[in-house]
């Protein structure tokens, strides 16, 4: 005889690729029943009616299936969630969040988002949250990336400097005026390694959003964990963020990735705010400014059209990126293309 808690066993072994978390988990099998000549049937409720993956889940939980001994056959329905489902799968479009610190009064919150690491996301973030704050405005960086070190060491800033009183956790400011906020500012020392759980991470997120004297900020930059990873939907889910600054570069797959956090934006229903393709080109000054296109062709245009986007820019290859960066003074950077990243936020 075959038990349902044997078929949810090997159905919560599929995973939904496009979300990576299983059918099981994001209850999306129903009306699961075995007959007496051990065909099993069930319907698969998708998180949105055309996924375009449809296919490949309906195999995979088809093989699933078919794996337990004695199953003869497997009918498989495909269905769609209702509005209400998926928001229970996602979690509330505007977040249930503890009351804000009484001294904060926070503008707007901009996550930067990028489909992989290694794209120059927080390297983005610090250079927008410098500009901005150039630009007059008050700004503060949450690092929500907790197992990166790179914004304190971007920004310069220390481990283990982080004060508080009894109103709350003062951030650390740079050299602009940036207020900074990371879990690499709690830990004794930049070599100590953060690794928490997800449960951790989430309450971590939340104690920088609740707990920190931001005071008043026109707006609060996430510099977001890589891609769709539970890390990343954790912070999606704890903070009201407003808007999403995707960071991507040329290489095909980073597109392809893109629109994979795309998707998980679109279910979210937070809106991408503009596209930066990063290490786009590099400019060669021997060659009149002729742009050499380093890690193949731009594919901003296309990358812009999917996610229905008309804001976008390209920041070239540059190596003073690095060395700045590296050397804790990413603020004194300077280049035209930092007031088109700041106007992203217009
Ligand atoms: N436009 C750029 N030109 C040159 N190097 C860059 C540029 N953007 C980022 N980098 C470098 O790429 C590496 C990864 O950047 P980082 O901001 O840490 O990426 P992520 O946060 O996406 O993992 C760093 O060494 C950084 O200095
Ligand atoms: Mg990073």
């Amino acid at each position: 005889m075959i038990t349902e808690t044997q078929l949810l066993d090997v159905l919560s072994g599929v995973i939904d690729p496009e979300i990576g978390r299983n059918l099981v988990e994001l209850n999306m099998i129903r009306d699961l029943k075995v007959s007496e000549d051990n065909v099993v049937s069930f319907t698969i409720a998708l998180t949105i009616p055309g996924c375009p993956l449809k296919n490949q889940i309906e195999n995979d939980a088809r093989a699933a299936v078919m794996s337990l001994k004695g199953v003869k056959d497997a009918q498989i329905t495909m269905g769609a969630m209702s509005a209400e489902e998926r928001q229970a799968v996602f979690g509330k479009t505007t977040p249930d969040l503890p009351k804000l610190n009484q001294f904060n009064k926070i503008g707007k919150v901009v996550a930067v988002m990028s489909g992989k690491g290694g794209v120059g996301k927080s390297s983005i973030t610090a250079l927008l949250a410098s500009q901005l704050a150039c630009q007059g405005k008050k700004v503060g960086v949450l690092d929500a990336d907790i197992t990166g070190p790179s914004i304190p060491k971007l920004f310069g800033l220390k481990s283990g400097g982080l004060r508080g009183s009894e109103q709350g956790i003062l951030p650390e400011i740079t050299a602009n005026g940036v207020r900074v906020i990371s879990a690499n500012l709690l830990v004794p020392s930049e070599e100590v390694a953060i690794i928490w759980r997800g449960p951790m991470i989430a309450s971590a997120i939340k104690q920088f959003w609740n707990d920190v004297l931001w005071g008043t900020l026109d707006v609060l930059l996430v510099d977001l964990p890589p891609g769709t990873s539970d890390a990343a939907l954790t912070v999606m889910q704890t903070l009201p963020v407003n808007g999403v600054v995707m960071v991507s570069t040329p290489q095909q797959l980073a597109g392809l990735v893109v629109r994979k956090a795309d998707s998980m934006l679109k279910q979210l229903g937070i809106p991408v705010i503009g596209v930066v393709e990063n290490m786009s080109y590099y400019p060669c000054d021997q060659n009149h400014g002729v742009r050499h296109e380093i890690f193949g062709p731009s594919h901003v245009d296309e990358l812009a059209e999917a996610i229905g986007t008309t804001r976008m820019l390209r920041l070239p290859l540059d190596p003073q990126v690095t060395l700045l960066g590296d050397a804790g003074k990413i603020e004194e950077y300077t280049s035209p293309d930092l007031e088109k990243l700041a106007a992203l936020l217009n």
